[in-house]
């Protein structure tokens, strides 16, 4: 059975991209899971982190992106082929990690994000955009044991097209207080929109990302996030937690090839994200 999993927070910057990638490739490279990332970003973070860019920009002009996907239902097209827009074997770990599949975004999602409210209101080629996900790749989806999805810093239409099929979301987060400052945002929102479209999307956890050790700030927001999971309020706090390291921007870099994921993120943190995959497995399988 697959399980679909979002990562989302409203804030930007707080590790979603990270998370969605480390977690993905410790799925697939250490569990012998298929793994599926849909990139619905239009930073394209995901996507220039995990394959060649000229291969991914020459994708994108014949279409073989996400981004066409939604232009086809504002337009009215077919131009979209799934087949050809699923990249097998993705990441600069041993020249691509078996099974671990990337399905990418395009900078061009900004325009048509735009242009997405206006179709689901003139009533032409479709009603709403957040069923695009669901009717195009369902079939798919069932391909593969994980489906991970790496969301924009917002709940926009598109982002919102990845909730409907997601089975979890995942909140990444720094203990700051303005990164942990809209979490009660995104889960009455989460909430409102499951009730909304009828869906029974359950939030995963918070996990706590680029963690500094001895911090007073990061430890009282996270004494403050655990009191908030004990009274019910707030999803379960994910352990461990990713600490900030510098091996970890270094990892980005999808021209540095690495032969394993323990010289990608280093022995700790390697340790750490397979402790946390675990984790996820858990409570998913
Ligand atoms: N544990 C970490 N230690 C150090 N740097 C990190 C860590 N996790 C992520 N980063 C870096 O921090 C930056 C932001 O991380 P990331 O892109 O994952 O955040 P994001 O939430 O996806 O951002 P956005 O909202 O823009 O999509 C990136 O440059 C990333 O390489
Ligand atoms: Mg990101």
């Amino acid at each position: 059975m697959v399980h679909v999993i979002s990562t989302i927070n409203l804030k930007g910057g707080v590790g979603k991209t990270q998370t969605t990638i480390a977690v993905s490739e410790m799925l697939a490279a250490n569990y012998g899971k298929k793994v599926l990332i849909i990139d619905l970003d239009p930073q394209t973070n995901a996507t220039v982190s995990l394959m060649d860019e000229s291969k991914w920009l020459n994708m994108d002009k014949k279409g073989n992106t996400i981004f066409q996907l939604f232009s086809d239902k504002v337009y009215g097209t077919e131009l979209f082929n799934l087949e050809a827009s699923i990249v097998k074997n993705v990441s600069n770990v041993n020249s691509g990690i078996k099974n671990l599949d990337l399905l990418p975004s395009s900078l061009r999602l900004i325009d048509i994000q735009d242009k997405l409210p206006l179709v689901s209101n003139s009533g032409y080629f479709v009603k709403t955009p957040i069923t695009v996900l669901k009717e195009s790749l369902s079939k798919v989806i069932e391909n593969y044991d994980y489906v991970m999805i790496d969301c924009p810093p917002n709940l926009g239409l598109i982002t919102l097209s990845g909730i409907y099929i997601s089975d979890y979301y995942l909140i990444p987060t720094v203990p700051d207080i303005l990164s942990t400052y809209g979490i009660p945002q995104i889960l009455a929102r989460i909430d409102a929109f499951k009730k909304d479209a009828g869906i029974a999307i359950k939030p995963l956890g918070i996990i706590i990302s680029m963690y500094r050790s001895n911090n007073r700030l990061h430890d009282s927001i996270i004494d403050s996030l655990k009191y908030r999971e004990r009274k019910g309020d707030y999803p379960r706090i994910l352990t461990p937690y990713i600490p900030l390291s510098v091996r970890v921007s270094e990892a980005a870099e999808y021209q540095t090839e690495v032969s394993t994921l323990g010289q990608k993120y280093g022995y700790d943190l390697t340790e750490k994200y397979n402790n946390l995959v675990k984790e996820i497995m858990k409570y998913v399988e």
